[in-house]
């Protein structure tokens, strides 16, 4: 009888540890979904390649003074367009006029090995470069204009105050890194939330620093069901994609009509399948990687095939342990939150909504083979790293005119650095790029992990 008590009180004693811990331990969260208008999917396109999402901009004329003209036309387009690289537009300005303004596909699209692939997101942008002359320029230009061409800056004039106040405060000391959180903070900054009106002056504060995130892949969005990393964009998704023309538009009357179109350029966007694998893969090795990673990464990943399932799941901070200065920031500067919780964008009869949290969502991982670097904030720059953390440089440098790609573990050829240098190399130390975290790979064996790989290719 006296055994028997003591083993009641072990039971008792380890019961109450298991839940201790496990409350330390919060539980993934599931993300119920939201409504979404439909759309069509060839209009969208459209839209996305030749639409007035922006209606202010450099005037043709004068830009394509300043850049040269780009004979690769990938996108087939006409007009004026076929002389622009695919991620500027050539509309017409309210008042006529012909500009140029640059469209999704400056941070949504890249040339990998000679094509252009839509959707997936630019890992070879280069904000290290301060482009204030370059408006200022501009202005100075414009400003002189007289009679007819006088029109020329007032089609321009919009575009021109962005620029200038923007330009100077979106830098950053590596190249490869998006800023784009950033840019939707300084850019609601000098907004009215209700009437979108532009005010030259900082309406709010700006947080001391930016947080720099890779770009996901367009074609992930039609399985998960919030936006971006954190998981924080609710509702009306259409709304969130729209949320550029805050770049230019001058008032509520401009984004009802911007907003029309952003229907159908979600359903372009869950229209676009990821590429798939160019090369040879080990099909047993797939066979036994498709094993391991059902036991280990499909309760938060899902499973791939016909018969696919994705649980929509955001993994805390306390379990995913990756960086978590991009979800922290919007707790210690809840300012872009609220402005956009009380702005235009959250009313009406399809309306949007920011729901902070503390972690991230687990993304699908189809076509995961051509979105290195990993991790939101890119710090991982091939697939051995995200399954083997000891594998992970510390600092690394890649080639950003001529990149190449590593097909066996896919990812980014690398060269490892004793120390931070120039602008091309990734430093995990700094604030935001720590490649910490995700740790769900280590205890595989190197052949385990190797299969892993092997099937991720598939996806
Ligand atoms: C300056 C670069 C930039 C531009 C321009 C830009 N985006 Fe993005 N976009 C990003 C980044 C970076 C993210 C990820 C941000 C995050 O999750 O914190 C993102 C996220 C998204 C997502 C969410 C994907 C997901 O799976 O959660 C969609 C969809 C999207 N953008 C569509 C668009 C559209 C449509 C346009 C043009 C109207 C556009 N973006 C313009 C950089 C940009
Ligand atoms: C507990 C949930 C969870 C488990 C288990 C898990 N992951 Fe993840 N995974 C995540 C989350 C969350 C992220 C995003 C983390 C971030 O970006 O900071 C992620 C990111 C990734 C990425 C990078 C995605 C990108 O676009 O950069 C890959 C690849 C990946 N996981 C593969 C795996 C594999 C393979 C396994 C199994 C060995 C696995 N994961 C297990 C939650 C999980």
């Amino acid at each position: 009888m006296k055994k028997f008590g003591a083993l009641f009180f072990i039971v008792i004693i380890s019961f109450a540890f298991v839940t201790i811990t496990d409350s330390l331990k919060e539980d993934p969260e599931f993300i119920a979904p939201s409504k979404q208008r439909t759309g069509d999917a060839k209009k969208g396109y459209n839209y996305l390649v030749t639409g007035d999402y922006l209606k202010s901009g450099i005037p043709y004329s004068l830009f394509m003074m300043g850049s040269p003209k780009d004979t690769n036309n990938y996108l087939g387009r006409t007009g004026n367009n076929k002389n622009l690289r695919h991620d500027f537009t050539a509309v017409k300005a309210p008042n006529g006029e012909e500009i140029v303004a640059p469209n999704c596909l400056q941070c949504h699209a890249q040339v990998f090995d000679g094509k252009l692939i839509v959707g997936l997101g630019n890992s070879l942008s280069d904000y290290t470069i301060n482009r204030e002359n370059t408006a200022l320029f501009a202005e100075k230009f414009l400003k002189n204009l007289t009679g007819e061409n006088a029109k020329k800056y007032e089609a321009a004039k919009n575009f021109i105050n962005s620029i200038k106040i923007i330009a100077p405060q979106l830098i950053t000391g590596t190249k490869g890194v998006n800023l784009a959180d950033g840019l939707a903070f300084l850019l609601v900054s000098h907004r009215d939330p209700a009437t979108l009106k532009w005010s030259d002056q900082n309406l709010m504060q700006m947080p001391n620093e930016i947080i720099p995130t890779d770009v996901p892949a367009w074609w992930l969005l039609k399985k998960k069901n919030a936006m971006f990393y954190n998981g924080f964009g609710r509702g009306d998704f259409g709304r969130f994609l729209m949320a550029s023309n805050l770049l230019t538009v001058t008032d509520t009357t401009e984004a009802k009509e911007v907003d029309t179109h952003f229907n159908d350029v979600l359903a372009y966007i869950n229209s676009i399948q990821p590429p798939k694998f160019p090369k040879a893969i080990n099909a047993s090795m797939a066979v036994q990687g498709k094993n391991i990673f059902t036991a280990n990464c499909s309760n938060c990943h899902g499973t791939y095939g016909d018969k696919g399932t994705y649980p929509n799941l955001l993994i805390p901070e306390s379990i995913i342990q990756t960086d978590s200065s991009l979800f922290t920031s919007n707790y210690s500067n809840p300012q872009m939150v609220d402005w956009f919780n009380n702005s235009w964008f959250s009313t009406g009869d399809h309306p949007a909504k920011l729901v902070p949290y503390r972690g991230y969502i687990a993304p699908p991982l189809d076509g995961i083979w051509v979105t290195a670097p990993y991790l939101h904030n890119g710090s991982v720059p091939n697939l051995e790293g995200v399954l083997n953390s000891k594998k992970r440089p510390k600092y690394w440098q890649r080639n950003f005119i001529a990149p190449t790609y590593n097909y066996d573990i896919p990812g980014y050829d690398y060269q490892i650095k004793d120390a931070a240098g120039n602008n091309e190399v990734y430093n995990t130390t700094l604030k935001g790029f720590s490649n910490e975290g995700h740790y769900f790979g280590d205890n595989l064996s190197e052949k385990e992990r190797r299969s892993v790989i092997e099937y991720l290719k598939m996806l």
